[in-house]
């Protein structure tokens, strides 16, 4: 019998957890080989870091990480590039580059760990000090293999500082050496630096969007995870697949949980329910509370999902509803879609969390 469960979900998944994506990878790496930039986008937890790093880790290059989500100014993001270019460069070679810079930064290195840890004095304005990081980069890659640099969350940019994407866009357009990779989920958001003409990374790079990963393969994936540990793997695996839509973490975490506490004595209908049951009532509070900060129409919106009623954007539906207009629906799911609880696919909508939409059903039904 299988002891360690082999599903996965929450952080960074890699073999044995990771599966499909061939095409993606392809691609991807394809492109880091040209001198091309890359842009990808998808929902929340679709697999975006898994894919790239999976990518990096397989070109002999190097590569900087960093996640936008947890800087917090413009001299952090600088620091915090600095900190990780100093992980991969040997210490004299970039001992020589860093007298240029025009604020020097303050070094302190970990004796345990030699971590090095970055920070810059207080300037008047920080932006000449992400300049030269950034230009740092550059070099680097004038003179040996080209570095990947790879900006995860990449929306937040303009949390970092109010129009960073512009002075960004500034500084980088004129490296030849480097190939960057920017990564982000809000949708929306991530349309807006991209996609729009006036936007300053319009065309800047390929644009690919991360879809969920295929019925035949995720099935394939679960069957064999579920082999040796529970009884009717293809039942098991094609009823989690129809809970979660294959929404890549969902299905994971539906998966672990059902491996971790599969009874052989039940049916597999009693299996799953029992697992839908427990994660439902672990994020009760979240739910709650995610519940009392909608407005009244985004509410209503979001029982219509949750029962998957497919006339959303119809008089039927908002008259159903009490709501006044379709127009007012659309702007509804617009409003959900920003903030990552709806999501599009092909033409229909549906909420991104299928246990936040069994939540509203059953406390309805309750
Ligand atoms: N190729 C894959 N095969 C199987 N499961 C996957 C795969 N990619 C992602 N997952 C599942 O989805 C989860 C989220 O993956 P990951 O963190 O890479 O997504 P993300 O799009 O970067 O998420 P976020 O929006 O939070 O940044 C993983 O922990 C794993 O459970
Ligand atoms: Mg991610």
């Amino acid at each position: 019998m299988k002891k360690t469960n082999p599903f996965k979900f929450g952080s960074v998944v890699d073999e044995p957890y990771f599966t499909n994506r061939v095409e993606e990878l392809k691609q991807i790496k394809s492109l880091l080989q040209s001198k091309n930039h890359l842009i990808l986008i998808s929902p929340r937890r679709y697999g975006k870091t898994s894919l790239m790093m999976k990518a990096v880790n397989q070109l002999d290059r190097p590569y900087v990480f960093l996640d936008l989500q947890l800087v917090t100014d413009i001299s952090d993001f600088a620091s915090q590039l600095l900190k990780r270019i100093y992980r991969i460069y040997p210490f004299e070679r970039l001992k020589q580059l860093i007298k240029s810079f025009r604020i020097v930064p303050v070094l302190n290195v970990n004796p345990l760990t030699s971590e090095v840890d970055v920070s810059f004095q207080p300037a008047a304005s920080a932006l000449p000090v992400l300049e030269d990081v950034f230009n740092l980069i550059e070099k680097l890659g004038k003179n040996s293999k080209r570095p990947i640099l790879i900006l995860d969350e990449f929306q937040d940019i303009n949390r970092i500082g109010n129009g960073l994407d512009r002075k960004l866009r500034a500084i980088i357009q004129h490296h030849k050496y480097i190939n960057y990779t920017f990564l982000g989920s809000l949708e929306s958001m991530m349309r807006e630096i991209f996609e729009k003409k006036k936007s300053p990374f319009y065309h800047f790079g390929q644009l690919m969007y991360l879809k969920k990963i295929p019925y035949d393969d995720f099935y394939e994936y679960l069957k064999n995870g579920f082999s040796g540990r529970c009884s009717h793997t293809g039942a098991i695996s094609k009823n989690i697949l129809d809970f979660t839509h294959s929404h890549p973490y969902y299905t994971q975490q539906l998966a672990f949980t059902i491996w971790d506490n599969c009874d052989n004595s039940l049916t597999t209908e009693e299996n799953i329910e029992a697992a839908i049951h427990r994660l439902i009532q672990i994020h009760d509070m979240d739910y709650e509370r995610l519940w009392q900060t909608q407005n009244q129409t985004d509410k209503k919106v979001l029982i219509g999902l949750s029962r998957h009623e497919q006339n959303i954007l119809t008089e039927t539906f908002a008259r159903k509803y009490g709501i006044r207009a379709t127009s007012t629906v659309f702007s509804s799911l617009k409003r959900l879609m920003k903030h990552g609880y709806v999501i599009k696919n092909k033409t229909a909508y549906e909420l991104d969390d299928p246990f936040f939409a069994e939540w509203i059903k059953r406390k309805r039904e309750a």
